[in-house]
């Protein structure tokens, strides 16, 4: 695997070549590392759910480096759509519209929906502007796994199935898109991320939210979002998620499901609990969003039996990082 710390013109010459040959490419997005293949060719794009050990009913997100493509790609049926596109893209956003027949439906898994994503990154731009088509790419993670935020943390994960990583460094925001969907005239989230309800609220007046958003959905039930059917972010490490808004009844929560080998993964206000190991994530929800998938893959090196880990209110980007968390977790939550 060749790893890419600059966008040369030699460089953008051998991306080019490999995403035209339907190979796939790890690429650094604002929100999170994408696997990136031709979204108009079925072979590519069957190569990154071959890879990522994929679900073949889970869509994936098509990127495009400007807003005047998408039209291409997909219709734009009412206001709120315009709206929500002129508001919030390119940025840490994905809009569900209706797909157009050009993008085959292995990307979409058979939905007649396809999600509509513009990285605000510069070196996202700058690889979508190199290879000149749609590029579909999920996060650069083995299904189930915490989605890659840095190369260190994928490269080997993804050695000898993928020829080339360009290094954009940490990934700024560190969490996946917003996705939203319009039902009924109104956005709802189907995914929360950076872009929270609020933001929405200010620009189109309503927002619902996605009741699965906390709950394990069973395999029967019709979801707007297939994503919500699996576990997720998860280290190999059982992990148990607590929450009060409380400090003393957090720290009781804490201390009375310590093993003899537990991670507590949280802010400074749970540092002097004695325990096997605690690994602080940062003391806001920017830093928390920032740091959390990476923290969860160091986790794993310790050989603990447990990870307590502190959870959020679940407002403004809360509500993303309680919704990654609660998966994380397998559901496995304490309130007091
Ligand atoms: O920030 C991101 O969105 C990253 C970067 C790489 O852009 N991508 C990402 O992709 O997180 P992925 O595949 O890990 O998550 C895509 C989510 C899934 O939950 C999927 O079910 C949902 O978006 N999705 C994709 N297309 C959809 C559609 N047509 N209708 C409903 N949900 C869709
Ligand atoms: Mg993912």
């Amino acid at each position: 695997m060749k790893i890419i710390k600059e966008l040369t013109k030699e460089n953008k010459e051998l991306l080019k070549k490999e995403i035209e040959a339907n190979n796939l490419v790890i690429f650094p997005t604002e929100t999170v590392y994408g696997i990136g293949a031709n979204a108009l060719e079925e072979d590519a794009v069957n190569k990154i759910f071959e890879v990522k050990e994929r679900a073949r009913n889970n869509p994936l997100i098509v990127h495009l480096q400007d807003k005047k493509e998408i039209k291409k790609y997909a219709i734009i049926e009412n206001n709120i759509e315009e709206k929500l596109i002129e508001a919030f893209m390119p940025g840490p956003f994905t809009l569900i519209l209706k797909k157009k027949d050009i993008i085959p439906s292995i990307v979409t898994a058979n939905m007649d929906t396809v999600g509509i994503r513009i990285p605000i990154s510069s070196v996202a731009h700058a690889f979508l502007e190199t290879v000149k088509v749609p590029i579909a790419a999920p996060s650069a993670n083995i299904s189930s796994r915490p989605s890659g935020t840095n190369v260190l943390d994928i490269k080997d994960e993804f050695n000898g199935l993928v020829n080339y990583i360009i290094d954009g460094g940490s990934s700024k925001i560190g969490l996946e898109s917003t996705v939203v969907k319009v039902i009924n005239n109104v956005p709802t989230i189907l995914r929360p991320g950076f872009i929270t309800k609020e933001d929405i609220i200010k620009v189109i007046g309503n927002c619902n939210v996605s009741k699965h958003l906390f709950e394990s959905v069973s395999k029967d039930e019709k979801v707007e979002s297939p994503g919500m059917l699996y576990r997720h972010y998860a280290p190999k490490t059982k992990c148990l998620l607590v929450f009060s808004n409380d400090l003393e009844k957090l720290k009781k929560l804490v201390k009375d499901n310590l093993t003899s080998k537990t991670i507590i993964l949280g802010s400074s206000k749970l540092k002097d609990i004695p325990t096997y190991k605690y690994i602080y994530y940062g003391n806001t929800e920017e830093e928390i969003a920032h740091n959390i998938f990476s923290l969860l893959r160091k986790c794993d090196e310790y050989n603990a039996d447990l990870i307590i880990i502190e959870g959020v209110k679940k407002e403004g980007l809360g509500l993303a990082i309680m919704n990654r968390l609660i998966r994380t977790s397998n559901f496995n939550y304490q309130e007091l």
